[in-house]
């Protein structure tokens, strides 16, 4: 069956598109987060209506119960290998094709599901799409032993890096923190932009207390944008891209 008209046209939009190049007999990896959860069920539509023969591992435990609840098999990444697509959402897209994830806090088994995949294929609605990341808080991943001192290495790099003097703060849920499918903590570093992605990716995987930092640097093949109105547009990295397409500050 497929989804409703109370589905945001935009996410579903870039839904369908992902799920066309699904084939069967894939390996695929399935992402995270509210968009990712309206491919799920586009791609569970899609196996009870055309039989497919799909193998899937999940990057957390509720998408994993969301396909499940949907009939769709759940294995673990190690027992299937290796990956052929990984389809997930993304919370901030520059036109490298370098993301910002984790605004679910499930960036690092995302991550570490992407990285198996020969091809990660993001999907997202135009709001997503920024020429410069940072705007979103970036989500780091922190164990909980000696989270104080990890948060103080963090504030460090990034005063070295020039980004000092910005919020870094844990995520909670109500007044609870947030605690992530393995276990840890998160920081949420509030930098406003990110001049240089991969400088801030080094000095944070630096970090001992960093389990994971969720910049996506070099991993997304291919991002596919809905629009309101159902098209979509791919990007394809250092493409070109349309002013429009841009999330403007402040919205
Ligand atoms: C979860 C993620 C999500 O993919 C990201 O937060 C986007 O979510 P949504 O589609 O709900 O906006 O990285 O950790």
């Amino acid at each position: 069956m497929s989804q409703s008209s109370q589905v945001d046209p935009a996410k579903l939009a870039a839904a369908r598109a992902a799920i066309a190049l699904v084939e069967d007999g894939m390996k695929l990896g399935l992402g995270t987060g509210s968009t990712a959860s309206v491919m799920v069920r586009e791609l569970a539509a899609r196996v009870a209506a055309e039989g497919l023969n799909l193998r899937c591992a999940a990057t957390s435990a509720a998408t994993a119960e969301l396909a499940e609840s949907l009939g769709l098999r759940i294995e673990t990444l190690d027992e299937i290998g290796w990956l052929d697509l990984t389809i997930d959402g993304a919370d901030e897209v520059d036109p490298q094709l370098h993301l910002i994830k984790g605004g679910g806090a499930a960036h690092l088994r995302e991550k570490v599901v992407a990285a198996a995949s020969d091809r990660m294929v993001v999907i997202a609605d135009p709001s997503k799409v920024v020429e410069t990341l940072g705007a979103f808080p970036l989500p780091v991943e922190v164990l909980a032993f000696g989270f104080e001192t990890t948060r103080k290495l963090i504030r460090r790099a990034l005063d070295t890096l020039e980004l000092g003097e910005r919020d870094v703060l844990q995520r909670l849920k109500g007044s609870d923190p947030v605690v992530t499918d393995e276990g840890n903590l998160i920081l949420d570093l509030h930098l406003m932009q990110i001049p240089d992605p991969v400088a801030l990716a080094r000095a944070l995987s630096a970090i001992p207390g960093v389990v994971e930092h969720g910049l996506f640097l070099g991993m997304c093949n291919l991002a596919i944008i809905g629009r309101e109105d159902g098209t979509v547009v791919e990007l394809a990295r250092d493409a070109e891209i349309d002013a429009d397409m841009l999330a403007h500050e402040g919205e």
